[in-house]
């Protein structure tokens, strides 16, 4: 064999790889990273995680941990005291009776709904997946072999989804509903009316679903809900947690699932021969974040209201920019189609691109996350940094 051939043959990887696609938010990030690094002053609407530092009660678990030694390897799906304190938080918080065996604590929510999905979805299976999505969705499912199915959802309605909608988008071949209130990007939140007529549906169909509720605290509507805690359709649901969002701990890698016994223990199976368990030491802080004092997360809360008002009036003075209200997270998914054609950019795609070159202004654009028309500006930042970010994004709308 010659050199050239052999490094071809080595090259060929598998199709099950090359049936996904690099994540469109880290992609942002890099780019921006390259034009900071260059010196370039960028305002960056484009990180999906918040701008807090950690709460000081639980690094210093983290620091104690290792002072301690608490350095070695933990049983596969976390410590009893950190499932416990999982089960102890959601049951206070939304009524749920889940037990240890019925909880799992992985590398941040990212790698519970990768474990999930790999359990639950065959090759040939479809699973209904609500648009705008969250970028990853997509790619797990294809990696596991499924077939995502979009739902499209009425931005005149704030992008919402109801149980009809569910209903005209099941085929025999349905394996599970993906749902994600409050959502990335869009901010939406399904009511507790919708969750529960979704699960009751799914349930009656024999259809799995996962509640994706990373942002569940970061809820603006006033009326917090987890589907965890519909007992009756306990069966075929999965809850995906995490505390990347809630307690501002995007780097520690923690996050959890709630669900059936057989599907949590296949989950651990399938992470004892991947990661093992999450890092020691973040499970320690992670004990304390749950069991811990939770006015943190209610302050958190409280700024990004204010950020998200603050946020939403600015893009939408913009001539030419409509964009609904979030109801949760931490999002605007600003609509900028009016810009789009006639000699402007082409593309949602183009437009963040030349946003970001042109202006120095760091959005996601819409196609990640499936629709066309859209930026998501993420506004987990100090209103100075939203300030600085609006009045460039107003220029360079003008200049359109
Ligand atoms: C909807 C949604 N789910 C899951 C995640 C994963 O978060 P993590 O892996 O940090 O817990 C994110 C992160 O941005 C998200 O937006």
């Amino acid at each position: 064999m010659t050199v050239a051939t052999e490094a071809t043959h080595a090259l060929k990887l598998t199709e099950r790889i090359n049936r996904i696609e690099p994540s469109s938010t880290m992609a942002v990030v890099a780019e921006a990273d390259k034009l900071r690094s260059q010196g370039i002053d960028v305002v960056d609407f484009g990180a999906g995680e918040p701008h807090f530092a950690t709460p000081q009660h639980i690094k210093d678990a983290a620091i104690a941990a290792i002072q301690g030694n608490f350095t070695k390897y933990t049983a596969v799906g976390g410590t009893p005291e950190l499932r416990d304190a999982i089960v102890y938080r959601h049951a206070s918080d939304f009524g749920s009776d889940y037990k240890r065996e019925e909880s799992i604590a992985s590398v941040g929510g990212k790698h519970v709904l990768f474990n999930a999905i790999l359990v639950l979805v065959d090759h040939g299976d479809e699973v209904i997946l609500p648009v705008p999505y969250w970028v990853s969705f997509k790619d797990i499912i294809r990696f596991a072999g499924g077939t995502p199915v979009y739902l499209e959802s009425d931005e005149q309605q704030g992008f919402q989804v109801s149980a009809e909608m569910v209903e005209h988008a099941i085929t025999p071949r349905t394996k599970l509903i993906i749902l994600n209130s409050p959502a990335n990007p869009s901010g939406a939140v399904i009511s507790a009316e919708d969750m529960m007529a979704i699960v009751h549906l799914a349930a009656q169909r024999g259809i799995w679903v996962i509640s994706d509720e990373c942002y569940v605290y970061l809820n603006y509507t006033g009326k917090r809900f987890s589907v965890g805690s519909v007992r009756d359709c306990k069966e075929r649901i999965l809850v995906v947690g995490s505390l990347s969002k809630t307690y501002a701990m995007t780097g520690w890698r923690l996050g959890y699932g709630l669900g059936p016994a057989p599907v949590i223990s296949a989950m651990q199976k399938l992470q004892s021969q991947s990661t093992s368990n999450p890092a020691s030491i973040v499970q320690k802080a992670a004990v304390a974040g749950l069991k811990g004092p939770q006015q943190c997360v209610e302050d958190m809360r409280a700024e990004y209201i204010r950020l998200r008002d603050y946020v939403v009036a600015g893009l939408r003075s913009i001539p030419g920019v409509t964009c609904t209200m979030p109801q949760g997270a931490f999002y605007a998914y600003p609509n900028v189609s009016s810009f789009l054609g006639q000699g402007g950019p082409k593309s949602a795609g183009d437009l963040a691109g030349r946003l970001l070159r042109e202006s120095h202004v760091a959005t996601v654009p819409g196609e990640g996350f499936g629709t066309r028309e859209h930026i998501r500006v993420s506004y987990a930042t100090s209103v100075t940094e939203l300030n600085r970010g609006l009045d460039r994004m107003r220029k360079f709308f003008a200049s359109l």
